[in-house]
């Protein structure tokens, strides 16, 4: 496991704003370089409005000028390695991540592939004839 990912994630994952569900998760993300960025679930009154911790990592990234990343680490305090949201998975291959880490707080942790995680899916190539 990237324990150095999973540290950040658990960190990450303490600044959870998450009133509503009360399901805190934090997430890191490695760019090609190694730098790592982070995020947390961030709710909102307006249910909808609510935003993954993954995504807000990987938005962190981004924002500071990363599009090229490698690896994620998402963690919740869950009885089995917490699973990624179906529109994570797609922001994940915008920006290249090829493996993530599914992990829990107790440490659990599971190391699938992009293509495991979404399979045949629609990417930046796709826009292309
Ligand atoms: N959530 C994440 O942050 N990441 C996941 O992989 C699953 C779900 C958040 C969204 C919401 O704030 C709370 O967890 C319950 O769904």
């Amino acid at each position: 496991m990237d324990k150095e990912l999973f540290a950040a994630a658990m960190a990450a994952r303490q600044n959870a704003y998450a009133p509503y569900s009360k399901f805190a998760v934090g997430a890191a993300v490695r760019t090609m370089d190694g730098t790592i960025f982070t995020g947390c679930n961030i709710e909102n009154a307006s249910y909808g409005l609510s935003i993954c911790a993954e995504r807000n990592a990987i938005f962190a990234a981004v924002s500071k000028g990363y599009n090229d990343l490698t690896t994620l680490c998402v963690v919740a305090d869950t009885e089995k390695p917490v699973s990624p949201c179906g529109a994570c998975r797609q922001v994940m291959v915008e920006f290249n991540i090829q493996e993530v880490w599914l992990t829990n707080c107790a440490g659990e942790n599971k190391k699938m592939t992009m293509t495991e995680l979404l399979p045949a899916s629609f990417s930046p190539e796709c826009l292309t004839k």
